[in-house]
Parts: C-alpha cells; sequence; structure tokens
C-alpha cells in the first residue's frame, strides 16, 4: 500500500486529498468561484491569496477525516506545473514545508498527469495503452498513454484549449464565469440545429485535412459575428446549444479516428470539459457502437482536484520518481 497525500492549487480550486494506491482516504475542496465571478475570470493575485488562507484549514480537515500522521505516510505529491505560478507555489510551499518536518519524500506532479491518472480512481484495474482526450481550460489534445506511463501525443488544438472556448462563449452570451458549466446547463433548452456552425479543421500542406488536430477560434470567431449579426432579442440557449453540438462532434470525430488508427479500445476522457453532459453522452455512445470502451471520471474528478494528483504520485513514487526540495514550478511545461 502506497500512501500519499497530495496538494492541488494551481488555478481557482485549493485541493487537498490523501491516496491509498487508487483509492482515496479523504479529500477537501475550497472553489473560488465566487471570488473571481466578480471579474468574469481567474484573477491570479486573488488565487494566490485564497489558497494560502485556506489551505491549512483543508490540510487540517483531511488529516482529521483520515486519522493519520503525516508522518504515515509514503510520500507528499504536489502539482508543480503547469498553472499560475503564484497559485502554484503556495501548493509547493505547504508541500515542502510537511516534507520537511515529517521527513516525506516529494513528488511533483505536471496537472495534465493528473488529469489523465484521475481515470486510475475511477476503474481501479485501467492500466496502459489507452487514448486519452484530454479536454480542459488550458489544454486540449489526444494522448496515448503506454507502457510504463509514458505519453505520446497525437493530436491538439492548433489555437484555444476547448475550456477557454466555452469560457469566451459564454461570456459573449452573457453567460459569466465559468462558462462551461453555463452552456452545459442552457444547451437542454435550445436547438443544436438552430445555427450551422464550422468545426475547424487543420489542412495539410500537401492537401487534405489533419486527422487529429482541432482549432477552436475559428467556431468561437463565427459564435461572435452571429451573436453581432443576430437582431435582438438574442436567442441565447439556441447559440449555446449549436456551439455545444459543434465541439462536441469535433471532439467525438477526432477521438474515434484516432483511437480506431491507433487500434487502442480504450478511450478515457479528462479534463474539466469532461464534466459536459452532451459531451459524455454522445462519446460513450459513439464509442460503444465502435468497440471502444470508454471511462469518463466522475464530474468532481474531471475538474480539479488533489485525488488525481495523489493517484499519479503513487504511479511516480513506485517509478522511484522522486522530486528535490529545490522542485519549482512553471508556468508551461510539456507533458
Ligand atoms: O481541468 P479544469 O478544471 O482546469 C484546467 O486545468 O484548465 O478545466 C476548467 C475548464 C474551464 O474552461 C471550464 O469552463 C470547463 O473546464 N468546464 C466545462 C464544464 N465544467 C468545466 N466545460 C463544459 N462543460 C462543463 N460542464
Ligand atoms: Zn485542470
Amino acid at each position: 500500500m502506497t500512501t500519499i497525500l497530495a496538494i492541488e492549487t494551481s488555478c481557482d480550486e485549493t485541493a487537498v486529498a490523501v491516496v491509498q494506491n487508487r483509492q482515496v482516504l479523504a479529500e477537501a475542496v475550497a472553489s473560488q468561484i465566487a471570488q473571481h465571478q466578480v471579474y468574469g475570470g481567474v484573477v491570479p493575485e486573488i488565487a494566490s491569496r485564497q489558497h494560502l488562507e485556506v489551505i491549512n484549514v483543508l490540510l487540517q480537515q483531511v488529516q482529521t477525516a483520515t486519522g493519520l500522521s503525516w508522518g504515515e505516510l509514503d510520500a507528499i505529491a504536489v502539482t508543480c506545473a503547469p498553472g499560475l505560478v503564484g497559485a502554484l507555489n503556495i501548493g509547493l510551499a505547504a508541500a515542502k514545508t510537511l516534507a520537511i518536518l515529517y521527513q516525506q519524500p516529494l513528488v511533483g506532479i505536471h496537472h495534465l498527469e493528473g488529469h489523465i491518472c484521475a481515470a486510475y480512481l475511477t476503474d481501479p484495474h485501467l492500466q496502459p495503452p489507452f487514448l486519452c482526450l484530454l479536454v480542459s481550460g488550458g489544454h486540449t489534445s489526444l494522448v496515448a498513454v503506454r507502457e510504463g506511463q509514458t505519453y505520446h501525443p497525437l493530436g491538439q488544438t492548433r489555437d484555444d484549449a476547448v475550456g477557454e472556448a466555452f469560457d469566451k462563449v459564454a461570456r459573449l452570451l452573457g453567460l459569466g464565469y465559468p462558462g462551461g458549466p453555463a452552456i452545459d446547463r442552457l444547451a437542454p433548452s435550445g436547438n443544436p440545429q438552430a445555427f450551422a456552425l464550422p468545426e475547424g479543421k487543420i489542412s495539410l500542406p500537401g492537401g487534405g485535412v489533419h486527422p487529429y488536430d482541432m482549432s477552436f477560434s475559428g467556431l468561437k470567431t463565427a459564435v461572435r459575428r452571429l451573436v453581432e449579426k443576430i437582431p435582438p432579442p438574442l436567442p441565447v440557449a439556441d447559440v449555446a446549444a449549436s456551439f455545444q453540438y459543434t465541439v462536441v462532434q469535433a471532439l467525438t470525430r477526432r477521438a474515434m479516428r484516432c483511437a480506431l488508427d491507433q487500434g487502442l479500445t480504450t478511450l478515457v476522457v479528462a479534463g474539466g470539459v469532461a464534466a459536459n453532459r452532451e459531451l459524455r453522452q454522445t462519446i460513450t455512445a459513439t464509442a460503444t457502437q465502435q468497440g471502444i470502451r470508454v471511462i469518463i471520471p466522475p464530474m468532481k474528478y474531471c475538474t480539479d482536484n488533489a485525488a488525481m494528483i495523489g493517484c499519479a504520485g503513487v504511479i511516480r513514487l513506485k517509478q522511484g520518481q522522486g522530486s528535490p526540495l529545490h522542485l519549482t514550478s512553471q508556468s508551461r511545461m510539456m507533458l
């Protein structure tokens, strides 16, 4: 049994969890949505201050819930990249302090590796190889996860991340922050066929279309033009539904093509946008028809959380990949 305390502070959720192998023993999350909502997006300075205010409270809660002393752990895992540097530094400072006090190994985790590893919490028997459609606020890609938990990028967005597109379109429609959940809630009351929107395609130099790469900035611009063109009142639910339909089709098509081409029979969908109900339904139905097994973590493990970081920490610790105490945060880092 490997028991890990995990800390995640890369953006606007402060999260702490204790994970034992692939099981969550205790977890606590403090969302900062209310603090950022008035500004229409995440304000980095406010994020850092808020993490600092709540992190000790969450650590205490999780410790009480498990009844463990931090000296009984096997390691402390912490998100070190990518993300807001000031926000990451709060988690890193807490993790390093505890590592020194309780003489625990420190394991720095890539945030996106955490999102992928959320699948192991969902299916304790899951093993590579599998394909992961990684869809978050800052990242959109198709990654083959192979033996030894190695990552092989196969396709990606060439411009906006899909979560970013949800957030920007929600702002255009006056739905506020965070935009993804707002569109998810509104879209079922609209007509997804009301407006034909362009599914961004990437042309190849020799002709044809890149099979796995994606683009979402053209779609966002098309929604902006539509909003400017339609005389009021704006059919907000129809625009939201049409946008969401186009995105879900684009993601589902790329993921299916990639899985079939690569001979990967398991598809994991991970990251904040994997919480989207239409994406979950459509991709599950389509993949199942093609004989592909789909694993999508429950909503709380799609958006940012510490359990996924703990799960990644268990894997890295077992591989002997600890981090030095001078581990630093990085705003950008390849997976
Ligand atoms: O993974 P995540 O929590 O943070 C990052 O690592 O970026 O993803 C946040 C993104 C935001 O863009 C948010 O709007 C989007 O995930 N999101 C959703 C939904 N819930 C969160 N997008 C569509 N539908 C949702 N239900
Ligand atoms: Zn995330």
